[in-house]
């Protein structure tokens, strides 16, 4: 089965051509460079950009798999959640290409694609940590826009066990990096600073630490960043940024560290069997993921609960793609999803798919 996928959810604009779940290809053109002067994304840009980009981006999947349109079994985009505008511009391409060729389309969320990337393999068909087909999985995904857990009972039928109350981890980060004048996005830089600092000079809350439920929570993390680095500048206006940023990043991830952890960790004892099933494992996705260190940490804490952990085979899954659509489409038609099957080849997107896990 070859699958074109497609996503323009936020600002990135990928395409992807599968063999089954083998990535062949997977082409990522980011607009942050577009975006960053404004602090964060902008939606005209945005579709503006997807509209330049879709078709180049496309090309360049086709041919760096030797692959034709002619050939193609299935298209799939993103249909939601993400910025409508942006969205749209991929859902229209694709479904316009399976009309022309007499072909499939298969929407897909963008959640169930961040969850389902640790099962995408690499073309030649390997896969480092292969995730077993064995249910249930907890799903932990931390994004820009989502922080959740999600019990997964099979592909296809999951149930949302937490989620955060108000601003994703992925925010945060964004949001503190702005805080300390380091640019959009934030995640890969305050990433890199906490690297070269030391936690513990700035101890900031862990939050939802006493909060007895599945649940995130991070702005208040944000606030407390705001007036703790309010005070570091008035305290101390001669120190140079790079005196305490730091330092500071490695006490801000080491917060979101120890809360993603607790959470993980109560999902994991709370759910340790499901309808007599015991739990297999834990996939890990979304931007956030991105970071060596939140991982290790999941690793760790699931080592003592001898918990296997799943992770897309590349660092380039974490963040926004569209390898992770085609494989979650590859497992919609695989589970023989009756939208897809004879009689109904072109699926609108008013559908509210089983799969829906969560909208913005
Ligand atoms: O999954 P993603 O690409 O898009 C959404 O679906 O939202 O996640 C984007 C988020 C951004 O907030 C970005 O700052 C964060 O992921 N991010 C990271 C890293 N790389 C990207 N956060 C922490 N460490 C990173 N290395
Ligand atoms: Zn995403």
């Amino acid at each position: 089965m070859r699958i074109l996928a497609v996503d323009t959810s936020c600002d990135e604009t990928s395409a992807a051509v599968l063999h089954n779940d083998r990535v062949i290809s997977n082409v990522i053109s980011s607009q942050v460079d577009l975006h960053k002067k404004w602090g964060g994304v902008v939606p005209d840009i945005a579709r503006r950009a997807h509209n330049e980009r879709i078709d180049p981006v496309i090309r360049e999947a086709l041919a760096r798999s030797r692959t034709t349109l002619e050939t193609i079994d299935y298209f799939s985009a993103t249909y939601g959640p993400g910025l409508a505008i942006a969205l749209e511009v991929g859902l229209k391409h694709i479904q316009a290409l399976a009309l022309e060729h007499g072909k499939p389309f298969i929407p897909i969320n963008h959640m169930e694609g961040h969850l389902l990337s640790p099962f995408a393999r690499n073309a030649k068909g390997n896969h480092p940590l292969p995730p077993p087909e064995k249910f249930p999985l907890i799903g932990l995904l931390v994004s820009g826009g989502h922080t959740e857990l999600v019990l997964t009972h099979d592909f296809g039928n999951y149930a949302r066990i937490g989620s955060t109350l108000d601003d994703a981890a992925g925010e945060a980060f964004d949001k503190v990096a702005k805080m300390l004048e380091l640019g959009y996005p934030g995640g890969p830089v305050i990433s890199e600073f906490a690297k070269k600092g030391k936690p513990g000079r700035f101890p900031l809350p862990v939050p939802m630490e006493h909060s007895n439920d599945l649940n995130f929570s991070f702005s208040g993390l944000k606030t407390a960043c705001l007036y703790r680095i309010r005070e570091i500048r008035q305290e101390y206006p001669l120190w140079k940024p790079r005196d305490w940023v730091y330092d500071f990043c490695a006490d801000f991830v080491r917060s979101v560290t120890l809360s993603l952890v607790l959470k993980l960790e109560g999902a994991v004892d709370h759910y340790s069997t499901v309808d007599g099933h015991s739990l297999k494992g834990i996939l890990l996705g979304g931007g956030v993921m991105s970071n060596k260190d939140i991982r290790s940490a999941i690793r760790q804490s699931m080592r003592k609960r001898n918990i296997p952990v799943y992770q897309p085979y590349s660092t380039r899954l974490y963040t926004d793609n569209a390898a992770m659509i085609g494989t979650t489409a590859y497992y919609s038609v695989r589970r023989s999803d009756p939208a897809v099957t004879e009689g109904q080849r072109i699926k609108t997107i008013e559908r509210d798919p089983v799969a829906e896990i969560s909208s913005r």
